[in-house]
């Protein structure tokens, strides 16, 4: 694969919020608050190509040529437990999108993913679906969860990050080529800990206060 495929989200308002969610400085609620908020943003750009249709609508004044989203159904799937924090902000936007769940861990005797958790709507095959998480490092969760929401019959299938490093990138450009990636930024660096640097810091941790 000579270049790898993904989405900056550059507007103005998700980088100032990125810079908030980076400072080491910034408290658990707020983070909480920033990834919401981010999510919604971002959500608004990877949603640009969705479908419409024209209808008519009737205005005190008139009949308006007005535009719908034409018919497709959206799933959202949160990868435990940093994503979580995702799903307030996107169903915002789409109240009606479905939800599911998917929980992985990295088994430290293999280095590969495990899946423990996966429950996802029954009509998914039907849906357009956004996994998210926050930080895509080395894109083994990733991929695993693209598996998985694939194995239930989904056919349009998005990824949705923060944060995002080459090495995860490549991973779910060349296991899944037809998954686009957005993030808002991309980071150089993965440490031993397999953590992005400068990244910003364990966003789960982050999020709930665990450390
Ligand atoms: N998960 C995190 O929470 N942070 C990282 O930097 C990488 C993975």
């Amino acid at each position: 694969m000579d270049s790898l495929k993904y989405t900056v989200i550059d507007h103005p308002l998700v980088q100032h919020k990125l810079s908030l969610m980076r400072d080491v400085t910034t408290g658990s609620k707020e983070f909480r608050e920033l990834v919401s908020e981010t999510s919604m943003l971002m959500c608004y750009e990877a949603m640009r190509d969705l479908p419409v249709k024209e209808v008519d609508v009737q205005t005190p004044l008139g009949i308006a040529k007005s535009k719908v989203i034409s018919g497709r159904k959206l799933a959202y799937v949160p990868i435990l437990r940093a994503g979580l924090g995702m799903v307030d902000g996107v169903m915002n936007l789409i109240p009606a999108a479905k939800v599911g769940h998917i929980g992985t861990f990295r088994d430290p005797e293999t280095t590969g993913t495990v899946e423990y958790y996966c429950k996802l709507p029954k009509d998914i095959a039907n849906r357009d679906v956004i996994i998210a998480d926050i930080m895509l490092a080395t894109g083994g969760a990733a991929c695993e969860a693209v598996n998985l929401v694939k194995k239930a019959g989904a056919k349009n299938v998005k990824f949705m990050c923060i944060i995002a490093n080459e090495r995860g990138i490549k991973k779910v450009n060349e296991t899944h080529p037809d998954v686009q990636i957005y993030c808002a930024a991309v980071d150089p660096e993965l440490n031993e800990q397999l953590y992005i640097v400068p990244g910003l810091g364990d966003a789960g941790d982050r999020m709930y206060g665990t450390k």
